[in-house]
């Protein structure tokens, strides 16, 4: 024993605690683990109970053997061989083979593989990593074998519960699709060890959980919850470093208000075992709540190629079908959260959007309190003020102060052309960090103040109640106001930009006090510069426009052309959409100052929002504007979880 041990100690996970909940394959996780040296907890958390007496596999055999099936879904190794034990008991083989043979066999992956080849059948299409039901309707829908979905009858080999989504998606596409469930779930009939590892999960006895399928979380929380823990669990599980094999698993973790810390980059146990040894280091260095903590996850956390494209987010801002409304909100990371307050309490407001490593903590902060479905990376509208060369500061009770003397064309023309990688160079090393850092799954949103709400904190000086600078400015010199505007959108255009190629995942234009104008003066003097600055970042990374203020001219808002169009709290959803235009995507809309009211009200209040919203593809949830400071903390989490409990879509 004693000559094990010096090598033993080299390897990062030497001695390292983990509790893995996988069934079946719980050996082949054990063995992977306990390779990189660490002392594995196995506590099984699902067993697979076949059904004996399958009805629907044997009418799938029927219809398989009279050439009615045209496609074969393969979902899992085990359940084909499943399906086949239960299929030879009143069929013959050799004629199911045959049969199969006439259909175009899609294997989900390479366990479905291998159990078709011990058929001596080879599948016509295979699915690339990270093997969920996307990739199978992107491949299906690829069409590289001429297969044409519409009118097709195809079979789904099913695997503890029904995939709704993928069944909805394939009946899109014209299908006729039967179901083969061949097992269901079960809690296992010895839960003593699954009992155990969930009292020594709360007794802080290990430091990673290891996650291997969506469903074990579940199961897990369902054990907790009849020992009477629940509550304690999940406080203790969320100082682990949660590990989950792949996307999958991870959407079934965020279903249950938990976020995956790693990832591999295949979805695989022996990788999941290679890679979390390598990261170990810097992910068990993380010590929530420390201000490094997020940070130090990240450099860890992998981006797989698609998976945060997947995001109910982006699928939203794409106008995608979602099981349920994404929800983020705008200045989620602020003064209301005692975290920022720590946090503000040692540096400036300017020094911490400088900061990059402080930038990625707050960032991520916001999006583990609140478990909300996108990051927004934290810095502010006018920071792009100071490469412009104005004096920029943030005085207490006052708010922002900007010392610019802006007096016609050739004070405009004075503005430098400021190259952003290298002037804001502390916004794109921010987001690449917290890019790094961020849930693998979780989209990062970049953003800029549009041209207007730019100008008019040029022409202020800072925030202002009837905006009478501006205004005039833009009344009696129309042609340094257009310059103005000219020259704001050329330098927006090229910040936002940058920031897409540091990693933001959408972009977001606040053109806060769009509202102060009317249609008319909103056409003539705002809309070109908007369009332009559009027209000049769209089609990379979807785009939010948001306003406020904007509902007499809704139309002509979006007619700027973003992808998403923010929709503020004075209008209701449904006629603001309807406004927009069917077409696009729209984000909203409840008041902020709601989230001082009592929890049933915010209840309420979402409900009828998303009544409006009515469950049509392309609504992101939002405020109508940004969380005001004062707001109560826990009404805010209160507000994400309403929203994520109330909208799962049943189809
Ligand atoms: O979580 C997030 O939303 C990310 C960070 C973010 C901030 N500002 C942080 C911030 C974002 C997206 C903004 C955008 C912003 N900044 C807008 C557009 C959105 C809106 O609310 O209309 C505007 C108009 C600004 C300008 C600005 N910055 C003002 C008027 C102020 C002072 C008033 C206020 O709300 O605090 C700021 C400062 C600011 N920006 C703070 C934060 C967290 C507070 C600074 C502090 O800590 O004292």
């Amino acid at each position: 024993m004693t000559s094990l041990k010096p090598t033993l100690e080299k390897q990062p996970l030497a001695g390292i605690p983990i509790v893995g909940f996988e069934s079946r394959q719980s050996d082949i996780l054990k063995q992977a683990l306990e390779r990189q040296g660490a002392v594995f907890f196995a506590a099984p958390s699902v067993q697979e109970i076949p059904f004996e007496q399958n009805t629907e596999a044997f009418s799938f055999a029927e219809k398989l053997m009279a050439g009615k099936i045209n496609i074969v879904i393969l979902m899992t190794g085990v359940g084909t061989r499943y399906l086949m034990q239960v299929l030879e008991k009143k069929f013959e083989k050799n004629l199911l083979v045959e049969a199969l043979k006439k259909t175009t066999l899609v294997a989900r992956g390479p366990k479905s593989v291998q159990a078709l080849r011990e058929l001596g059948l080879v599948p016509a299409m295979t699915i690339p990593e990270p093997n969920t039901w996307r990739e199978i309707i992107a491949e299906l829908d690829q069409n590289p074998r001429g297969v044409d979905l519409e009118s097709q009858t195809v079979a789904v080999q099913e695997y503890g519960e029904s995939n709704l989504d993928f069944l909805t998606a394939l009946k899109k596409r014209g299908c006729r699709v039967v179901q083969i469930p061949v097992y269901r779930w079960a809690l296992p009939d010895n839960r003593e060890p699954l009992e155990s590892a969930i009292r020594k999960i709360i007794a802080g006895e290990f430091k990673i959980a290891v996650l291997t399928s969506a469903i074990q979380i579940r199961h897990v929380l369902k054990v907790a919850s009849e020992m009477g823990v629940e509550r304690e669990f999940k406080t203790k599980f969320k100082e682990l470093v949660i590990a989950s094999v792949g996307p999958t698993t991870s959407e079934g973790l965020q279903e249950v208000g938990f976020v995956a810390d790693f990832q591999p980059t295949h979805p695989k146990m022996g990788t999941l075992a290679k890679e979390l040894a390598e990261q170990a280091a810097v992910l068990l260095n993380a010590q929530r709540p420390t201000l490094n903590a997020g940070v130090q996850r990240s450099a860890l956390s992998v981006k797989p190629l698609g998976q945060v494209q997947n995001s109910l987010f982006l699928k939203a801002c794409r106008k995608e079908s979602t099981p349920r409304t994404p929800v983020w909100l705008m200045r989620q990371a602020g003064r209301y959260q005692k975290s920022y307050r720590a946090i503000r309490g040692k540096f400036s407001f300017l020094e911490l959007c400088k900061n990059k490593e402080v930038v990625t903590q707050v960032t991520l902060n916001a999006v583990e309190e609140l478990g909300v479905d996108a990051a927004i990376i934290f810095s502010d509208i006018l920071v792009v003020l100071e490469p412009m060369g104005f004096g920029l500061d943030y005085v207490a009770g006052d708010g922002p102060v900007i010392s610019a003397e802006i007096k016609g064309l050739s004070s405009v023309q004075k503005i430098p052309n400021f190259d952003p990688e290298a002037e804001l160079s502390y916004v794109m090393e921010g987001i690449r960090l917290t890019r790094a850092s961020l849930n693998a799954a979780i989209p990062l949103i970049g953003f800029s103040g549009a041209p207007f709400t730019l100008a008019s904190y040029l022409l202020e000086g800072g925030s202002s109640k009837n905006f009478i600078r501006t205004k005039t400015f833009m009344f009696s010199d129309e042609k340094a106001w257009h310059a103005l505007l000219e020259k704001i959108t050329q330098l927006t255009a090229k910040y936002l930009l940058a920031q897409i190629r540091a990693g933001a995942d959408a972009i977001q234009i606040f053109d806060s006090w769009a509202g102060i104008l009317n249609a008319l003066d909103y056409s003539k003097y705002v809309l070109p510069h908007s369009r332009e600055l559009l027209r000049q970042v769209s089609g990379k990374v979807p785009v939010i426009h948001f306003g406020t203020g904007t509902s007499p001219f809704l139309d002509i808002f979006s007619s700027a052309g973003a992808d998403v169009i923010g929709i503020d709290s004075h209008m209701s959803l449904d006629e603001g959409w309807e406004k927009a235009g069917a077409s696009k995507a729209v984000q909203g809309n409840l008041d902020p100052v709601l989230l001082f009211a009592p929890q049933e009200k915010i209840r309420e209040e979402v409900k009828k929002i998303l009544e409006q919203a009515d469950g049509r593809p392309g609504h992101i949830f939002n405020l109508g504007h940004g969380v005001l400071p004062g707001t109560p903390e826990e009404n805010v989490k209160y507000l994400v979880d309403c929203v994520k409990k109330l909208s799962v879509r049943v189809e």
